[in-house]
C-alpha cells in the first residue's frame, strides 16, 4: 500500500532535494506496506529508526543549504524540522510501547506532516534557492 505518492506537486525544483524526498517517501510507503503484510512491531521499529536517521540527515542538509543563503524563513523552517523529528520519535516510542502499528496515527503524525512540509516550506526554500542561484549555462552565464 502506498500512503504517499511523489508527483510534480511535490517538486521543489532542486534535483538533489527532490531525490532525498523520493527516498523518504519510499521508506514511508515501505513501512506502511510492511505493516499491512503483518510485520512485527519490533521489525517496523527498525524501519522507523532508519527513517528517523535519514529524515534527520535530510533536514540537516536543507538547514546547511539555508544558512549560507541568509534565508529569512530559516528559523520557521528549522522549527518545522524539529517538530517532524518529535512526531516521528513519538510514533516510534508508541509503537514500541504498545506493540501495535496505528495506521491512522502514522498517516496523521508522519505522512501528512511530511507532505504538508514539502508543499509549503520546502517549496518556498526551493523558490528562494533558485532565485539565489539561477541555472548556469555551460558558458557560465545565467540562464
Ligand atoms: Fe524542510
Ligand atoms: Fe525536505
Amino acid at each position: 500500500m502506498s500512503v504517499i505518492e511523489w508527483d510534480k506537486k511535490l517538486s521543489v525544483g532542486i534535483g538533489v532535494i527532490d531525490a532525498l524526498h523520493k527516498n523518504l517517501i519510499g521508506q514511508m510507503n515501505n513501512i506502511a506496506l510492511s505493516a499491512e503484510l503483518g510485520a512485527r512491531p519490533n521489525d517496523l521499529a527498525v524501519l522507523l529508526r532508519m527513517l528517523r536517521a535519514d529524515m534527520r540527515d535530510h533536514c540537516d542538509f536543507e538547514e546547511a543549504l539555508m544558512d549560507p543563503m541568509g534565508y529569512s524563513q530559516y528559523k520557521l523552517h528549522r522549527n518545522e524540522h524539529l517538530r517532524a523529528d518529535e512526531l516521528l520519535a513519538e510514533f516510534h516510542d508508541n509503537l514500541l510501547k504498545e506493540q501495535r502499528f496505528s495506521l491512522s496515527s502514522y498517516l496523521t503524525s508522519v505522512v501528512h506532516y511530511f507532505y504538508s512540509h514539502i508543499r509549503c516550506v520546502d517549496r518556498s526554500l526551493g523558490e528562494f534557492a533558485r532565485d539565489q542561484f539561477p541555472r548556469q549555462e555551460p558558458s557560465g552565464r545565467a540562464a
